[in-house]
């Protein structure tokens, strides 16, 4: 995820080092949200200064000199790429065509190339390949148009749909950086003789602890002794001269102050970065959701014509590529099978060029999954990556790519990039029903919408199940076993509960299909035996009641993840974490929840770190 200072000083020098050196810093601190370029622009009076390069900041500070350059006003940016590869023309700052407004952005704006398209015909010469580069050709044309620099950038701003945090200096107001906020996070620090903006508090946190929130909607502008706040409350999605309507906001009571060390702050406040992570899905959902249409477009007609998709993946990502296999079976009627990746090797030798294998990876580096998409590859299939980072080694050398958009992940254990996966391939199930027919139009609609409010749900369910989770941990942190039970879309949930607890709370925990628990599994209960069911709706539920039945006879301690409208079946267990209910296709990534929490505070009541476990890697380059 893309890291943004902005900083405005009263007077130069007000921070006592040159302020190339100051954004140098502040980046620095933003590196833990991962990146792959690095800029900055600087404006004075007279000048304005941009350099940028692909790398770490480390790494380029001696070609970008951050230290030899000072000004009155300047942003800086640590690029995560999603829309153009890592390079040095996609790193930010960008530039209009004059090279006098440079914009840095965090996020991903979705109408880009409907904007770009419009901004070509009236004359604009693009260089990069990114979304963010229409944002200050917008300003530029309005500018054009004849509005003063602060309305094009607003105008500019009520024209983007998608998630965005924007700092942008005009040349012709150097002393103030304006900001936008949709989705997309974005805080302003004030002290008496500078004014900062940036992605997170650990940026400026060396120099001041006084802060405040930028909500959605919100636009303004900072200065070296002033913020400006308004919501834009009216869009037009006209490139025309209709000024968007906003109101003013008055902040003064927003106004915080942060006792955070900068360890905490790195983690937003959170403990650990695994919590930080969890409660980052909804933001994770809603950005990989916004960039998929396009994506997803480009493969609807090759799967639907392939005899058959096989979708592989490693641990957490195997997880969500059954969920995937029963999602295209069961909603697109196409013949689709999970594949551990390790495991592909045995089936190889039926695959060829009817085949389609779709493999998924946060990382796009892990070993296994790279190997069988060579195989799969020199057989003939059409290879498809879903991962999280741009141009990984998965991503080249498969012949197309979906990307989850769920940020860096930093805690070792999956969370957020399982929960972007798993929508990820919710929407490419339900593209392909629509494209092949399979659903009714209200089935299709019903599970859309669903979709499209998995942001909003996920974000109430980690509210409602957090406390839930803190206080069962005391118990489970004293079991030395679990069993994890669901059916259908219920199983491979309970399987990524299972290896979130057995991961970071090093208890043993293993899931099976709920049917299957009394052909052998069953032996190990007896009194006080941990066991969890994952029920997503009333066809699992109905199914499962023997099976629980059956361990509550040898004493189990019987653990339910359940939605409340089947509230008839509630009784049947000791604790239950009541869920909203949702369509059966989408609960998974919400289900999801109450098991990466409850792992996590098991974690944490038993004393170990939940973002280094023992034994892990988060990229796993061996075989
Ligand atoms: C579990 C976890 C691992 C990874 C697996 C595959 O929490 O993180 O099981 O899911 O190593 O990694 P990727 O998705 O990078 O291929």
């Amino acid at each position: 995820m893309c890291g943004i200072i902005g900083i405005v000083l009263r007077y130069q020098r007000a921070l006592s080092k040159p302020l190339g050196s100051v954004i140098k810093g502040c980046l620095k601190n933003l590196e833990y949200r991962g990146y792959d370029s690095v800029g900055f622009a600087l404006a004075s009076s007279n000048s304005l200064v941009i350099r940028k390069s692909k790398g770490k900041i480390d790494e380029v500070d001696v070609k970008l000199a951050f230290d030899d350059f000072d000004g009155i006003c300047g942003v800086g940016h640590t690029r995560w790429a999603t829309h153009g590869k890592p390079s040095d023309i996609n790193a930010h700052p960008l530039t209009d065509c004059s090279k006098r407004i440079v914009v840095v952005h965090n996020g991903i704006i979705e109408n880009y190339l409907e904007l770009k398209e419009e901004l070509i015909r009236r004359g604009h010469r693009f260089e990069s390949e990114t979304d963010t580069e229409v944002v200050p050709h917008l300003i530029e044309e309005f500018k054009k148009l004849g509005m003063n620099s602060y309305d094009a950038f607003k105008k500019a701003a009520s024209l983007l749909r998608g998630t965005y945090a924007l700092a942008v200096i005009d040349t012709d107001e150097p002393g103030r950086i304006y900001f936008a906020r949709n989705t997309s996070p974005l805080v302003i620090g004030i002290r008496d003789d500078a004014t900062f903006l940036a992605s997170d508090i650990p940026a400026f946190i060396d120099y001041t602890r006084k802060v405040i929130v930028i909500q959605d909607d919100e636009v303004g502008y900072i200065s070296g002794s002033d913020v400006r706040i308004e919501k834009l409350v009216s869009k037009s999605y006209e490139v025309d001269l209709t000024p968007p309507i906003c109101e003013l906001v008055d902040y003064s009571s927003r106004i915080r102050h942060i006792d955070w060390t900068p360890e905490m702050a790195k983690k937003g406040g959170y403990p650990h970065f695994m919590l930080k992570e969890i409660h980052e899905q909804p933001q994770a959902i809603a950005s990989t959701l916004s960039s998929l249409a396009n994506e997803v477009k480009d493969v609807l007609k090759l799967i639907s014509k392939a005899d058959r998709v096989l979708i592989v993946g490693a641990g957490t990502s195997y997880h969500a590529s059954f969920v995937g296999s029963i999602l295209l079976s069961e909603l697109a009627e196409v013949k689709s099978h999970a594949i551990i990746s390790s495991e592909m090797k045995w089936y190889s030798r039926s695959v060829d060029e009817c085949d389609v294998v779709i493999a998924v990876s946060q990382s796009g580096e892990t070993i296994d999954t790279l190997l069988a998409v060579r195989e799969a590859r020199r057989r003939g299939a059409l290879t498809i990556a879903l991962t999280n980072v741009i141009d990984s080694t998965l991503a080249r050398e498969s012949h197309l790519t979906i990307y989850t958009r769920a940020g860096p992940e930093v805690g070792v254990a999956a969370t957020k990039t399982f929960s972007a996966q798993v929508v990820a391939l919710t929407y490419l199930a339900l593209s392909l029903a629509e494209y092949r027919s399979t659903l009714s139009t209200n089935k299709l609609n019903e599970l859309k919408n669903s979709l499209r409010s998995l942001p909003d749900y996920v974000s109430s369910t980690i509210s409602a199940t957090e406390p839930r989770a803190r206080s069962l941990a005391s118990l489970i942190s004293s079991k030395q076993n679990a069993y994890y039970l669901g059916r259908g879309l219920g199983l491979p949930v309970s399987m990524e509960g299972a290896l979130k607890l057995k991961e970071v709370a090093y208890i043993h925990a293993e899931s099976y299909p709920a049917g299957e628990s009394k052909h052998g599994p069953i032996a190990l209960v007896d009194e006080g035996f941990p066991v969890f069911f994952t029920i997503l709706g009333s066809n699992d539920g109905e199914l499962i009641i023997s099976n629980v039945e059956e361990m509550k006879a040898r004493g189990a301690l019987t653990i339910a993840v359940i939605p409340s409208n089947l509230d008839r079946i509630h009784k049947y267990f000791n604790y239950a974490f009541i869920m909203h209910p949702v369509p059966y296709e989408v609960a998974p990534s919400l289900y999801i929840i109450p098991h990466q929490l409850l792992a996590y505070y098991t974690a944490v009541t038993l004393g170990y770190d939940p973002d280094k476990p023992r034994n892990l890697a988060k990229t796993v380059t061996v075989v």
